[in-house]
């Protein structure tokens, strides 16, 4: 029998664990385990089915959310930072939450509307943030008070193999945040050509083999298709010079760059930061988080030249880094960079 509260558990695997990401039913309602979700903070790592916000604090002290206010969260994920903006603009507050994901977003969604804030206080759609001016002209002509976006991808999305955004467990080569839109990136690894490769590692990643990494894969693909996550970390490790230090790296800086070019990454951030001052209210403020130079690159860009037409009264001069405690207890957060700017009141 199952405890209550408890999702009923059906026994669909061999032996004493789970093996399939698909039946480990944790992983699928972490809220209901706390035990083993606390057992898994505590050792330092991210439990699966779940997201730990980074520099939450951070980011709270920046945003400063007031009650009455509306705030945005132009990237929702597991809801980790959202939870505490929603809650600060109580009473009398709205919170408006977009994400790009179908699967996630609906969880998310449930998990925040038993937080207790009135129903109207919370707006969650399945929109791209490279639309929030659209949005806010329906929702809050106004502007928003603060916004945050927490650029990439959610500990949920690399965790389950389905997707194919990890290359430490088989699956498809899909790395799509919508799956129901665009095209996955085995078929754009299909029909790309070789210099178009190159660039697109180059860009999304920094690569610095890129040119060598492209050629092999163009070439690898002729005697196989190259439609699995492993498949594609394969055909990376093996072009890799013989004394490479740390391939495991070179493997993430490819799926990164993939991920980036099958879902348009830098173009919707592009849009959103064009249009980023209009989204703001008078005194708004605006966080975002960056994880790798392609994304940080574009923000410190566009804050400056923000600062420097009259959009922006502030702008961060360099970006805040988390801090050695949270380092310690969450190494995911190790490359993010904070950049913030404030508009005039
Ligand atoms: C790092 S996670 C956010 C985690 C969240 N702050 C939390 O605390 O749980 C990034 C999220 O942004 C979403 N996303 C990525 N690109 C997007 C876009 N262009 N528009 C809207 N959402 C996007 C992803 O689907 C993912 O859920």
């Amino acid at each position: 029998m199952s405890e209550p509260g408890k999702p009923a558990r059906r026994v669909r695997y061999r032996g004493t664990h789970p093996r399939r990401f698909a039946d480990k039913y944790k992983e699928h309602a972490p809220e209901h385990y706390p035990g083993d979700v606390a057992k898994v903070l505590a050792s330092g790592k991210t439990p699966a089915g779940t997201h730990r916000p980074i520099m939450l604090r951070e980011v709270l002290e920046i945003l400063a959310p007031q009650p009455g206010e509306i705030a945005v969260d132009a990237t929702l994920g597991y809801g980790g930072h959202a939870r505490e903006l929603l809650s600060a603009v109580q009473p009398g507050g709205r919170l408006i939450a977009l994400d790009v994901d179908p699967l996630e977003l609906t969880k998310t969604e449930a998990r925040l509307r038993t937080l207790g804030a009135p129903k109207e206080a919370l707006l969650v759609h399945r929109t791209n943030y490279a639309g929030l001016a659209s949005l806010l002209a329906r929702e809050a002509p106004g502007g928003a008070h603060s916004i945050l976006a927490d650029l990439g991808v959610s500990s949920m999305q690399l965790d389950d193999p389905a997707r194919g955004f990890t290359f430490k467990s088989n699956g498809p080569l899909d790395l799509r945040m919508n799956p129901a839109r665009g095209a996955p990136a085995h078929v754009l690894l299909a029909k790309i050509g070789e210099e178009d490769l190159a660039r697109l590692f180059h860009e999304g990643a920094d690569e610095p083999l890129a040119a060598h990494l492209a050629h092999a894969v163009v070439e690898a693909r002729v005697r196989q298709p190259i439609d699995t996550t492993t498949g594609l970390a394969r055909a990376i490790r093996a072009a890799l010079p013989p004394r490479t230090t740390d391939p495991d790296t070179v493997v993430r800086r490819v799926f990164q760059a993939l991920r980036i070019a099958v879902n348009d990454e830098f173009s919707a951030l592009e849009t959103f930061l064009r249009h980023l001052h209009d989204c703001l209210a008078p005194g708004g403020r605006v966080a975002i988080l960056a994880f790798h130079s392609g994304e940080d690159r574009r923000v410190k860009a566009a804050f400056k030249a923000g600062l420097h037409a009259g959009l922006y009264t502030a702008v961060a001069d360099d970006p805040l880094r988390p801090s050695p405690e949270e380092l310690r207890q969450n190494p995911r957060a190790s490359a993010a960079k904070l950049r913030w700017a404030r508009k005039a009141s």
